[in-house]
């Protein structure tokens, strides 16, 4: 049987472990990237007991100029058929400032926004000269809600979310498909850093569990769990001064 294989960035923690693991199987091979060296190996170790060939690099990300490289290496050796650009930095703002801090907010752009949409233009254009594959970035609902708490993590979100829409039409001639996947509340590390109240909150197990299933069916975006399906969509229905009422009543931080 062929394999194919699988990118996911963040595999050292939370939904991208998770993801790994659901994927793992003896007819697929993974690349795992991660940051933290133990929690990766750890992922590995479960996803080749699991029965898959796995392959992890230990990068930090905010390494922008090497990313290509490192798909491109990979992808000579073991072709990608599937990129789950998953990793992503939390930032909520301290209520003590007016903004975030400046620094801050460098790091999660730059993880969150441009080492995804980096990833995603290299890898695309390895899978174009195969004339398939499917690019999967990873979203959030604070693409569609302006978080006050965090507004570099909305503005990065919601910026990956246009990116995926345009280079869906863009890729779609090269027989490439471009799903965003935007996840309420997970149980995860960086979801347990945000002390208030976590409605519809799912594991990761069940998060990459869900995200399997539907980009199964191709789903363009994948919203997750349901109902922030339904409230993402209300959301964006409410006028501008209920969303605004709405909005000023979230946490500052
Ligand atoms: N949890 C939620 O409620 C939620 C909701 C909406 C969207 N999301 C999105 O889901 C994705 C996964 O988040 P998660 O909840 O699974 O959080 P997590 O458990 O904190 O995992 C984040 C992953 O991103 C990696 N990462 C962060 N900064 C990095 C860097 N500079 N270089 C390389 N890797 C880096 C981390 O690596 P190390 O741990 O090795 O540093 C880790 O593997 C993120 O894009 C997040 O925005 C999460």
């Amino acid at each position: 049987m062929a394999s194919t294989t699988i990118l996911v960035t963040g595999a050292s923690s939370g939904i991208g472990a998770a993801l790994a693991k659901v994927y793992a199987t003896r007819a697929t091979n993974l690349v795992l990237w991660g940051r933290d060296a133990e929690r990766l190996a750890q992922t590995a170790r479960v996803c080749r007991n699991l029965g898959s060939a796995v392959q992890t690099l230990q990068f930090d990300l905010r390494n922008i100029g090497e990313i290509a490289g490192h798909i491109r290496n990979f992808d000579a050796e073991w072709p990608i058929d599937i990129a789950i650009l998953n990793a992503g930095l939390g930032g909520a703002a301290s209520v003590d400032h007016a903004a975030e801090c400046a620094e801050r907010s460098s790091d999660v752009a730059t993880v969150n926004f441009t080492a995804s949409v980096v990833g995603a233009n290299a890898v695309a254009e390895c899978m174009a000269t195969r004339g398939r594959g499917h690019i999967v970035l990873m979203g959030s609902v604070a693409d569609t809600v302006p978080l006050p708490m965090a507004p570099t993590y909305s503005g990065s979100k919601a910026g990956l979310k246009m990116f995926a829409e345009s280079l869906a039409i863009r890729l779609e001639h090269h027989g490439i498909r471009v799903t965003i996947v935007s996840p309420g509340f997970v149980d995860t590390a960086m979801s347990r850093q945000v002390h208030a109240p976590k409605p519809f909150m799912i594991s990761a197990e069940d998060a990459a569990a869900i995200v399997k299933r539907r980009l199964e069916k191709r789903g363009r975006r994948i919203v997750l769990p349901w109902p922030y399906g339904i409230l993402t969509i209300a959301f964006r229905w409410l006028p501008g001064p209920f969303r605004r009422t709405v909005l000023r009543a979230m946490p500052r931080g």
